[in-house]
């Protein structure tokens, strides 16, 4: 059986066939575009692990069906930097030490992206950790993750400030 989707993947738009309606995003994404930076941890919801953006929010790409998405705009952990520059999520998690081995990050880094573009973070320590809680770390690096998404949020909105001051002022 064939099934003709398409996808915009990091701003490409992807025709893609999918010879199976089972296919999940993850094993798409991992297995047939060659774009591992998305992990497979437990596979069935529960980790995190393979978090990515969908139309702007954020999901288990274990549990999403290719199928389903057909026309979707999806964002993964290789289309967050900014041209040669890491996304500022992504320089918080260095900057606070946001991680050990490594494996959980790209999840991590996604679902902290989603949740500062949904406004929901505030900048309670507690509340950020409940809004990331989807996002398990084996190593145990919550508190250099919660610091790195409070820093990353502050500064996302500063630069919105100031890209906001300009237009207006132009
Ligand atoms: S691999 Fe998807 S939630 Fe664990
Ligand atoms: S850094 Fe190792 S699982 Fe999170």
């Amino acid at each position: 059986m064939n099934l003709p989707i398409t996808l915009t993947i990091n701003g490409v738009r992807r025709e893609i066939v999918l010879d199976d309606p089972r296919v999940t995003l993850l094993d798409l994404l991992r297995e047939r575009l060659d774009l591992t930076g998305t992990k497979k941890g437990c596979d069935r919801g529960q980790c995190g692990a393979c978090t990515i953006l969908v139309d702007g929010r954020r999901i288990n790409s274990c549990l999403a069906l290719a199928v389903s998405h057909d026309g979707a705009e999806i964002t993964t952990i290789e289309g967050v930097t900014q041209g040669d520059e890491l996304h500022p999520v992504q320089a918080a998690f260095i900057a606070h030490d946001g991680f050990q081995c490594g494996f959980c990050t790209p999840g991590q880094i996604m679902s902290a992206i989603g949740l500062i573009e949904e406004g929901q973070a505030g900048d309670d320590p507690e509340r950020v950790r409940e809004c990331m809680s989807g996002n398990l770390c084996r190593c145990g690096a919550y508190q250099g993750i919660t610091e790195a998404v409070l820093e990353a949020q502050i500064n996302m909105n500063a630069a919105n400030m100031t890209a906001a001051n300009r237009r207006r002022s132009a």
